[in-house]
């Protein structure tokens, strides 16, 4: 079920995004960090970032998910020559996997499409291990942004990075950063679950 108005799903699905993507926006949406064992990524489009964390973290399996089927297609085609990469359908407000099965969760430029949000956060929650990490980036609540998506049609609901905080916070998560990039028009955030005690 598309979500995105088909200028948006095109530029994302497009030769330049993808390049783009992979070489500039992920190495700085990473930060720093490193990934091995089961990563999931939510709302993962065309599989620009997968592919890109497919050549850094050999050892990871990842699982890209995207509500909409033709972004799916488009994944598969892209991530076929990697070996411990899959993608499939799945609404991010209600992922078909067991609780506790990721080591990671990603999410690059897709929570502002969840009208439901909080419930997007709440399932990355749910599915990761104790101890696992919530990451990724999203556009914030600039002017820009909202005329962006007015214009074009996309359903979105941009959120603030104080709502991003209390989201976090309201679903468990701790030692969360937030932090505007870009001259405030970007949020990258990490968080983490709760190991047991
Ligand atoms: C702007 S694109 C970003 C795609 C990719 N993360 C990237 O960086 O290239 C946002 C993606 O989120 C997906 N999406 C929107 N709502 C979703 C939902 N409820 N569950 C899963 N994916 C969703 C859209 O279909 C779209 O592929």
């Amino acid at each position: 079920m598309p979500v995105m108005s088909g200028i948006e799903s095109a530029f994302c699905r497009s030769t330049p995004w993808r390049s783009f993507a992979g070489r500039i926006v992920l190495p700085w949406a990473l930060d720093g960090h490193s990934f091995t064992g089961d990563v999931l990524e939510i709302g993962g489009g065309s599989g620009a970032m997968a592919a890109g964390l497919a050549q850094r973290f050999p050892a990871a399996n990842i699982t890209v998910t995207d509500v909409d089927e033709a972004m799916v297609n488009a994944a598969r085609a892209q991530l076929a020559r990697f070996a411990a990469v899959t993608a499939d359908v799945a609404d991010v407000t209600s992922l078909p996997f067991a609780a506790c099965r990721f080591d990671a969760v990603m999410s690059y430029l897709m929570l502002h499409h969840v009208i439901d949000w909080r419930e997007a956060i709440a399932e990355s929650s749910r599915v990761l291990k104790p101890g696992g990490e919530f990451l990724g980036y999203d556009l914030t609540d600039t002017r820009l942004a909202r005329w962006v998506h007015q214009v074009d049609g996309s359903p979105h609901r941009i959120i603030a990075p104080d709502e991003l905080i209390n989201g976090l916070l309201g679903a468990g998560f701790t030692r969360i950063t937030v932090r505007r990039a870009v001259h405030g028009h970007v949020m990258r955030f990490h968080a983490h679950k709760p190991a047991k005690t």
